[in-house]
């Protein structure tokens, strides 16, 4: 029997939908915070396959998920091509900036593969633990991996911005190095056992309808037609985070199966036989009660009678009590 989460990326409606959350395996888990601390930084938890799938199923065990993320982060790309990453408590992760043709040239694709070994076994040991749930792979879109790599760290990535003005031929060529790598990694993942991959392009919305064109549907697009061409039943899942009006042209231009939508998005502006996930509010969540209630009910109104994966419209919040995640799971599971 077909897996739930796949049958919906292929077009089918459920009622209720499946259900899993951005960021599942969290800091909000106290399990996470203790496996974390065993493996020592964040970067070591990442490359210890056995952590790493232990991370990732922790939430299954809780909460009978109906899709297993895969525990990794969109940096080990850049980690993995020669730039330095460090994530210090609290303060997110810090690169050193690269802007230049000569930054560019000190980053290397013919090493990630070996660097991210432990990645695909960790995919290899979490495959075998599924059961019902499927295996979602991921990498970051290139224009958001691109913010990181060229600001150095997280913020409004006015240094990114700016280059894609002053110097276009370098943001192009960063983001066509990415894309090139984010098929590797995504090839890599899926031989391994990923069943659905999502590409997330959380600051996509910071550019303008001139550039988001060329720096975010066109690298998605090339991503899915080489994923395709590949792994044909493996579908691909596009969340280019505050995307706005620009979300339905990306959905048809790109031709990924599915869209995230992030919490500002009306489906209503989506055409109707759009697969979507999404997309409660991060603090709607975190609040609970009667506001979870209400919401919960909002969103499975709003996406009508599309193809729906249950999912909040950004990741969960590290303050986020974990007895309101157990009740959103009963919420969303009333038929
Ligand atoms: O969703 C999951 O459970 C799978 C794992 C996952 C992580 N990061 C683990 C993580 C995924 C899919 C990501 C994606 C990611 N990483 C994105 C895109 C999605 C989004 O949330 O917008 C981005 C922009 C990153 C880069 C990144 N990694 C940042 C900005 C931070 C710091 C933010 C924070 O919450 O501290 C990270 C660290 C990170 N990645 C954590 C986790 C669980 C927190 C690390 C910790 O344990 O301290």
């Amino acid at each position: 029997m077909t897996k739930r989460l796949l049958r919906v990326l292929n077009g089918e409606r459920l009622d209720p939908p499946p259900l899993w959350l951005m960021r599942q395996a969290g800091r909000y888990l106290p399990e996470y915070r203790a496996t974390r601390a065993k493996a020592g930084g964040f970067l070591d938890l990442c490359m210890n396959p056995a952590l790493a799938a232990e991370v990732t199923l922790q939430p299954l065990r809780r909460y009978g998920f109906d899709a297993a993320i895969l525990f990794s982060d969109i940096l080990v790309l850049p980690w993995a091509m020669g730039q330095g990453l460090t994530y210090g408590e609290g303060e997110g992760p810090r690169l050193p900036p690269i802007r230049d043709a000569a930054g560019l040239a000190t980053l290397r694709l013919d090493r990630v593969a070996e660097r991210t070994a432990p990645v695909r076994e960790a995919v290899r040991l979490i495959a075998r633990e599924l059961g019902d749930a499927a295996l979602i792979g991921f990498a970051g879109a290139p224009f958001t991996v691109a913010c990181y790599m060229v600001d150095g760290r997280g913020g409004d990535f006015h240094e990114t911005r700016v280059l894609a003005f002053r110097d276009p031929g370098f943001l192009v060529a960063l983001i066509d190095l990415l894309t090139k790598g984010t098929i590797a990694t995504l090839t890599g993942q899926i031989e391994a056992g990923a069943e659905a991959v999502m590409l997330f392009d959380t600051w996509a919305g910071l550019l303008p309808p001139s550039l988001f064109a060329a720096h975010v549907v066109a690298p998605a697009k090339r991503i899915t037609a080489a994923l395709r061409a590949h792994f044909p039943g493996v579908p691909v899942i596009g969340f280019p985070r505050l995307a706005g009006a620009s979300l339905a042209a990306y959905a048809r231009q790109t031709g990924v199966q599915a869209v995230g939508m992030d919490t500002q998005t009306d489906p209503a502006t989506l055409p109707p036989d759009l697969v979507v996930q999404g997309n409660l509010d991060p603090l709607a969540l975190l609040t609970g009660g009667e506001a979870l209630e209400r919401e919960v009910t909002a969103v499975r109104r709003s996406v009508g009678n599309r193809p729906h994966i249950f999912n909040l419209g950004h990741g969960i919040l590290k303050e986020t009590p974990p007895e309101n995640v157990a009740r959103l799971v009963e919420l969303v599971r009333v038929p």
